[in-house]
This record gives structure tokens, sequence and C-alpha cells, in this order.
């Protein structure tokens, strides 16, 4: 019996994807099928008055289309012997109500896409859900907070919208889904000047797609309600050598706490890269035209040609200047790239942030 069912179904699921065209939609996901045989009422069909539509079709799949097309349509009434198919605004209930004994050659099928419509999303006609930006899975059911979520459901590396927080826009994050990283910032070249103003460091800059900054706001909504497990700063030298620091519980306050840096500990930092922001846990984010450093008269930010958080200035430059010399090694000028505790004197190919779920 199950086996003839599971036969019927791909027979019928290879008609609906030869009626539909079916194509793979990168946001979507495929659903297994969008309609099933209803099959707890033997013998009994939807009752007409809920399938008022009638269509002359030559198959189940034909039939399927039609249903899809049409607002409202839960269902189908499909009548091989006669050719017909009838559209059904109201499916039967499990119970067997409003159900009437099938005629030779009738059989009843209902949609099963109304998981689609689980946070807003909507059946597409292509076999898909289409979901909102920041949820997906095979149903729209899952809220994407970070890459983590993407992952799980088996995306490949990407730029994918995020959804952190329900009562916020998603906006899109690159995944790099080998190492669970969600990327908050890349840097390979000098190309995208890191020598902005306050607004361009809470709102983001740069394309996600390549060199970019993801913006304060936007790492904060990330490490939101729960600080997030771990920030990664990662320098990689041109001889392919590369650096890790990590603090673990990251957070930032709001923009009225101009985005204080927040960690529980500093740790795993892999030798030599040693320990910079522990001399600026707690202390606020500057940038050439908003100083909140301690640096009395003078500003960090415009010493340094970058947005960061600064004490009595700092002991490493990640958003400044990238220099890219071939040999490596810094000049010393303060606009730099440099990360002096462990790595002094080197100067890095390429820098890069990112968040992730580390020990
Ligand atoms: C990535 O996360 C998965 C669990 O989601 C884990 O099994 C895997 O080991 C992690 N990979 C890395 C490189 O951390
Ligand atoms: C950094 O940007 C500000 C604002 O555009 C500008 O006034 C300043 O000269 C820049 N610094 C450098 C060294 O380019
Ligand atoms: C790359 O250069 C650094 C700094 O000179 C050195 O410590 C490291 O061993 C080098 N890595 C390789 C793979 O040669």
């Amino acid at each position: 019996m199950s086996s003839t069912f599971s036969a019927l179904q791909v027979v019928f699921i290879t008609a609906l994807v030869t009626v539909l065209e079916f194509s793979a939609n990168t946001k979507g996901q495929t659903t297994e099928g969008l309609f099933r045989r209803q099959v707890n009422c033997v013998g009994e069909v939807v009752s007409r008055n809920q399938c008022p539509v009638q269509v002359q079709t030559t198959t189940v799949g034909k039939c399927a289309a039609w249903c899809l097309q049409r607002d409202g349509c839960l269902g189908f009434v499909r009548d091989s012997s006669q050719g017909e198919c009838h559209l059904c605004v109201a499916t039967a209930r499990p119970d067997c109500t409003n159900t009437q004994p099938a005629s030779p050659g009738e059989k009843a099928y209902e949609l099963i896409q109304i998981a689609c419509m689980t946070n807003g999303g909507t059946s597409s006609f292509s076999g898909t859900c289409k979901c909102p930006s920041g949820f997906g899975g095979n149903g729209c059911q899952i809220q994407m907070k970070d890459c983590d979520g993407w992952q799980e459901a088996g995306y490949p590396n990407g730029v994918y919208w995020v959804r952190p927080s329900l009562n916020t826009e998603a906006f899109r994050v690159r995944c790099s889904m080998e190492w669970n990283r969600t990327v908050i910032m890349s840097r390979t070249s000098n190309t995208l000047d890191f020598n902005r103003s306050w607004v361009d460091y809470r709102d983001g800059f740069g394309d996600v797609e390549g060199d970019h900054w993801l913006g304060l706001e936007n790492i904060r909504l990330l490490s939101q309600p729960q600080p997030y497990p771990c920030l990664v700063i990662q320098f990689t030298l041109s001889n392919f050598s590369f650096y890790i620091a990590r603090y673990l519980g990251f957070g930032l306050s709001d923009e009225t706490g101009n985005y204080a840096l927040d960690f529980h500990e500093s740790k795993c930092l892999s030798p030599p890269m040693g320990d910079c922001l522990g001399s600026v846990k707690g202390k606020p984010f500057s940038t050439y035209d908003a100083d909140h450093d301690d640096d009395g008269g003078g500003s960090c930010a415009a010493l340094h040609q970058s947005g960061w958080w600064f004490g009595g200035c700092t002991m490493c430059n990640p958003t400044g200047v990238m220099t890219q010399p071939a040999d490596m090694q810094a000049s010393g000028n303060p606009e730099e790239v440099f990360w002096k505790p462990g790595l002094d004197g080197l100067s890095p190919q390429k820098v890069e942030m990112f968040l992730k779920d580390c020990q």
C-alpha cells in the first residue's frame, strides 16, 4: 500500500515538474511535492460545493498547476474518466466532513504547502516556498539569526539575509560556511577607504560580497540579546601565515552608549597574535567626526585614519590603511594597519573580522 502511494507520488511529482517547468530557487527550498492524495477518507472526495471551479485537463499535473494559479485554491478533485478537474476552495477535514462518495476515476488532492505561510511566506508557482528576507527552511519556519541557520539548512558559502531580531529589518551578511563564520569585516586591498564618518561606521560600507564593514548597528544586533559566543580577528600575511585573536562573549552597547565594546574574556589567542582589545574593553567607538577616546584634545581616529575602540589611542588598528608591503614589514606610521601585541613590525595582506560559535 505504502509503496503504491509513493509510486503514485513519484508519477504525480514528475507530471507536476514537467508542467511547472520546475526550476530550483536558491532562496527558497524545494518541497517534497505541493499536493498529496487525500487518503484519510477512503472512497470519498471533497464535496462538489467546495470545488466549484471546473476546468478540462489531461493530467493531474495540469490540474495542480491550475490550482496553484488560482487564489484560494487549496486542492482539487480530478476525474480521470471525464478528463475533468474541480478546484476546491476548501479541502476535506481529517474527520471527513464535507466529503461525498467518489465516482469511478475520481481522486482528491490537497495542497500541503500551507507550511510556507509561516512568518509570512508564500507558495510560489515554481514549487518552492518564497520566504521573507531572513527566514528559511522548507516552510519559512526558521528565523535566520546569523549564518549558522543557513549553514544548518545546508546552504553553501555566500551572501544571505539574516534577521537577528524580529523587531528590526533583515540585512545581508557574507557567510563562510566551512568555518562557521558570519563575516563583519573583510579587507583584501586598500581600495575601500576606511577613514570614514560615524554614520558610515554605524550603518556599514563597502559591498558584503567583497571588502566591507558590516556596520556597528548590525554587529550589535547580531550580538543581542545574548552576547555572541566569539569575535574573531584574523590577520593573514603575504606568505599565507595567519594569526587570530578571539574574544568570547562579545557584545556592543547601543548607539547612545557609542557602541562600547564588551566581551567576557580574551582567549585562544593563537601565538604570536597577542591581546589588543583587553586594553579597550568597555571603551566606546570613535571616528574622526565622533571623538570618544581618552586622548584629551587629540583624536585617535584622525591619527590612525580609522574607526575603532580607542582608549589613549591604540595598540592595534585593523581599520587603518592597508599598505600590503611585499616584505610584510610595517612602516611604523600611525595610519597603517597594525597589531602591536605579538605582530609588531608586521603588516598584513588581509584583515578579517567575523563572529562564530567557538569554544
Ligand atoms: C561548524 O559547525 C558545525 C555544527 O553546526 C560543526 O559540526 C563543525 O565542526 C563546525 N566547523 C568548524 C570549522 O567550526
Ligand atoms: C579622513 O577623512 C576626513 C573626512 O573626509 C578628512 O577630512 C581627512 O583629511 C581624511 N584623512 C586623511 C588622512 O585622508
Ligand atoms: C611568514 O612570515 C612570518 C613573519 O616573518 C613568519 O613568522 C612565518 O613563519 C612565515 N610563514 C611561513 C609559512 O613562511
